[in-house]
């Protein structure tokens, strides 16, 4: 046994009724903060997203998509009802590093710079301008943004790696207005969204049923369809219909069972307080450098790789959370892939005893991660259950998913679903459906662009 281990998988176990404990705080914190502003750790933010897309959204409309691993830029030909999508195209470049903690003029000077590349290689044929009309663009920043119209918020803060000097308190879209000016481009953002209402958007112009938009990526959010009437913050706006909501639940920190190791890193980290607990429990840009902490831990108090601490392991965020899915799944009787990856991260060699212990360390953490996200998903199909009464009636619910950690860690997927159906109960449940969008929230600000034209 190794007491190091004992000690941590006890700390991180997340039973059934722990689950519902954190599920019913969030919920909590979800009506705080629809109450009032700052009510509770959810923000709670209210995107102007009044009318979900119907499907007959007509014309030629561009979107931004920055904050996840890529940045992209895509245009979207919408032919209406029938048509649908007539032709799209799309650009994905990564962002790099020192954009992400440089200066608003350097981010927003290189996606202005990149979107006038892409403007300019159109090809007329295809995707048709009507007259007279400026290029309309939806804006997917996927960041806090205190939304102060469908087309224009201030950045509250920075998230996920990115730390660019003095945005906070900006309006993100006179930041981008400004650079575009600069590289010529006469064009307008008519819609600016968060990832997770691109998402809900982009699912729901194919699908009616679809009520959430849920990020399970380098960062993580959940986005919902509320009523208006049980939105008591909204004062002095209309009471009837539905908006979306931004949870940005990520802020979520109550009763979560953090380790030594949550704590350390988040000190460590570029957003450090109270703030992101429970996205640092669960999101990608994470879940390694638990594991690493814990493996050095290990090692320094012997339970693990020999004498010596690798100064490999002692570097902070050299595993990623692809490598623990790899080494999750290698079912080789001597886990020889574990064996190698070890080697090539941290240039130790394993034993087979280590290994497995490495494998149990990465599915401690990956488990809470997917169970947690489970609770989370449970707590905004409760709410959305409140007031619609859609899965006791039998009706087909989806929550449209995108993110690189859902999408390509399939055990993360299934603790997921496992915390899913054990605490909404399999008749509830089998209503649900958590369907993988992927990279649909370009569709879905181009969309809401076109809804919130000025044409
Ligand atoms: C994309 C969104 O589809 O998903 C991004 O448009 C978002 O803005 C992302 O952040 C999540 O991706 P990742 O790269 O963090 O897994
Ligand atoms: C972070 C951001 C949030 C975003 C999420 C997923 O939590 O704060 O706005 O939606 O990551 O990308």
């Amino acid at each position: 046994t190794c007491p190091v281990l004992t000690k941590f998988q006890k700390n991180c176990a997340t039973p059934t009724t722990f689950l519902r404990v954190v599920a019913d705080a969030i919920a909590d914190d979800m009506q705080a903060g629809l109450a009032v502003h700052g009510g509770g750790d959810l923000e709670m933010i209210l995107t102007y997203v009044d009318a979900l897309p119907s499907g007959k959204e007509e014309g030629l409309f561009y979107a931004l998509d920055l904050g996840g691993t890529n940045f992209r830029v895509r245009s979207v030909q919408l032919g209406g009802e029938e048509e649908r999508v007539v032709a799209t195209k799309s650009e994905q470049l990564s962002i790099a590093q020192k954009l992400m903690i440089g200066t608003s003029e350097e981010l927003f000077g290189f996606i202005a710079s990149k979107l006038a590349d892409f403007v300019a290689k159109e090809e007329p044929g295809r995707f048709r301008l009507e007259h007279g009309r400026k290029r309309e663009i939806g804006f997917t920043f996927s960041f806090p943004v205190n939304q102060t119209s469908i087309d224009s918020g201030t950045l509250i803060k920075w998230t996920k790696g990115f730390n660019v000097s003095g945005m906070e308190g900006k309006n993100v879209v006179a930041c981008l207005n400004e650079a575009m000016e600069a590289h010529g481009l006469d064009m307008r953002v008519s819609a600016l969204v968060n990832d997770g209402v691109g998402t809900l958007a982009g699912a729901r112009y194919w699908d009616k049923d679809v009520m959430a938009g849920v990020i399970l990526g380098t960062g993580t959010n959940a986005c919902y369809v509320e009523q208006k009437h049980a939105i008591p913050k909204l004062q002095n706006q209309s009471s009837s219909g539905t908006t979306i909501i931004n949870t940005e639940w990520g802020g979520f920190s109550k009763c979560l069972p953090r380790t030594i190791f949550d704590q350390e890193m988040d000190k460590d980290s570029l957003n450090p307080g109270e703030h992101v607990l429970y996205e640092k429990m669960i999101s990608g840009m994470y879940l390694g450098e638990i594991v690493r902490r814990v493996l050095l831990h290990m090692c320094q108090t012997s339970d693990l790789f020999g004498q010596s601490v690798p100064a490999k392991l002692a570097t902070p965020l050299t595993l990623k959370s692809q490598d623990l899915c790899k080494m999750q799944e290698d079912d080789t009787d001597d886990l020889s892939s574990v064996g190698s990856i070890l080697y090539n991260i941290f240039e130790v060699k394993a034993d087979l005893k280590e290994r497995r212990r490495v494998v149990e360390v990465c599915d401690t953490v990956v488990k809470r991660g997917g169970r947690l996200a489970g609770a989370g998903i449970v707590a905004i199909l409760e709410r959305i259950e409140r007031e619609t009464k859609r899965l006791a009636s039998g009706q087909r619910t989806v929550v449209a998913m995108d993110g690189a950690l859902y999408e390509k860690y399939p055990q993360y997927r299934q603790y997921m679903q496992d915390a899913l159906v054990e605490l909404l109960g399999d008749e509830l449940a089998c209503h649900v459906q958590i369907k993988h969008t992927k990279d649909v929230s370009g569709l879905g600000a181009a969309v809401l662009a076109a809804t919130n034209s000025i044409y």
